[in-house]
C-alpha cells in the first residue's frame, strides 16, 4: 500500500482552478489505486508555526555539526513532527497556483520549514556537494492568470515552476510530471478550455501514478 500526500497550496477552496484539476487527479488516482492512503494537507488549515527564533537558531546548530540547544529543542521536534508527515509519502501532489509570479507565501513557509539539514538534505564537506534524503514521485498542477510557456515572451518572468522544480530537485524529488492550467485571467472561453485539458492530464496522470 502507497501513501500519497496531497498539498493545496490555493485558499479559494471551490472557485480554485488548481485545486479543482488536482481534485480530478485524486478521484482516478482513487479509482486506479483503492488501497492506497490518500493523506490531504491544506496549507491554509494549517495554522504553520513561524519561522524564526529558536528554529532557526535549531537549523544552524544541526547544520554546525551540534545537537539543538535545550532552548532550541521544542522549535526542532515541532519540525521534526512537520517534516515527518511529509516524508512518510511514497508520492506527492502538490496544487500550486502563482502569486506575483512565484510560490504562494503559505508553501514557501512550508518549505522553510520542511527543508531541514539531516532531514530533507544533507551536506558531504568532503565533496562540498549537497544531497537530497527525500524519495518519491511526484505530480504537480499549476495555475497561473497569464501564460509563460515557452515561446509565449514571458518565460523569464515565471518564477512559479522554476523555484518550484530547483527545491523538488533540491531535497531528492527528481521524477516529477506536470500539468499546468495557464490564462485563467484571460476570460471564460480559455479558462473553460485550459481547465478542460487540465482535467484531461489529470485524469490520464491520477489514473496512472
Ligand atoms: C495574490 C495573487 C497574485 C497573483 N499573481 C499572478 C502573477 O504574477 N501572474 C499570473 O499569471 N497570475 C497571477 N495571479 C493569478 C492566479 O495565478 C490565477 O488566478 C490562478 O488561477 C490562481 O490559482 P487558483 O485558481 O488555484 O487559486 C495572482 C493571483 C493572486 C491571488
Amino acid at each position: 500500500m502507497a501513501r500519497l500526500l496531497y498539498i493545496e497550496s490555493s485558499p479559494r477552496q471551490a472557485r480554485s482552478h488548481s485545486t479543482a484539476v488536482a481534485e480530478t487527479f485524486l478521484v482516478a488516482y482513487q479509482a486506479t489505486h483503492p488501497g492506497d492512503e490518500v493523506d490531504r494537507l491544506d496549507l491554509w488549515a494549517e495554522n504553520l508555526p513561524r519561522f524564526d527564533g529558536e528554529m532557526l537558531n535549531a537549523k544552524y546548530s544541526i547544520m554546525h555539526g551540534e545537537q539543538p540547544a535545550a532552548s532550541e529543542q521544542a522549535a526542532w521536534a515541532t519540525v521534526e513532527g512537520i517534516f515527518a508527515r511529509f516524508n512518510a509519502a511514497d508520492k506527492y501532489l502538490f496544487s500550486v497556483p502563482m502569486w506575483n509570479l512565484g510560490l504562494p507565501y503559505v508553501l514557501k513557509h512550508y518549505i522553510d520549514i520542511i527543508t531541514q539539514p539531516g532531514l530533507a538534505w544533507s551536506f558531504d564537506p568532503a565533496s562540498g556537494s549537497y544531497q537530497g534524503l527525500v524519495r518519491g514521485k511526484v505530480a504537480v498542477v499549476f495555475a497561473s492568470g497569464g501564460m509563460y510557456h515557452p515561446g509565449s515572451g514571458a518565460e523569464a518572468l515565471d518564477m512559479q515552476k522554476p523555484s518550484f522544480y530547483n527545491w523538488l530537485g533540491f531535497i531528492g524529488l527528481t521524477e516529477v510530471s506536470t500539468i499546468t492550467v495557464a490564462g485563467t485571467l484571460f476570460g471564460p472561453e480559455a479558462t473553460a478550455q485550459a481547465r478542460q485539458e487540465g482535467a484531461a492530464q489529470a485524469q490520464a496522470l491520477g489514473a496512472s501514478f
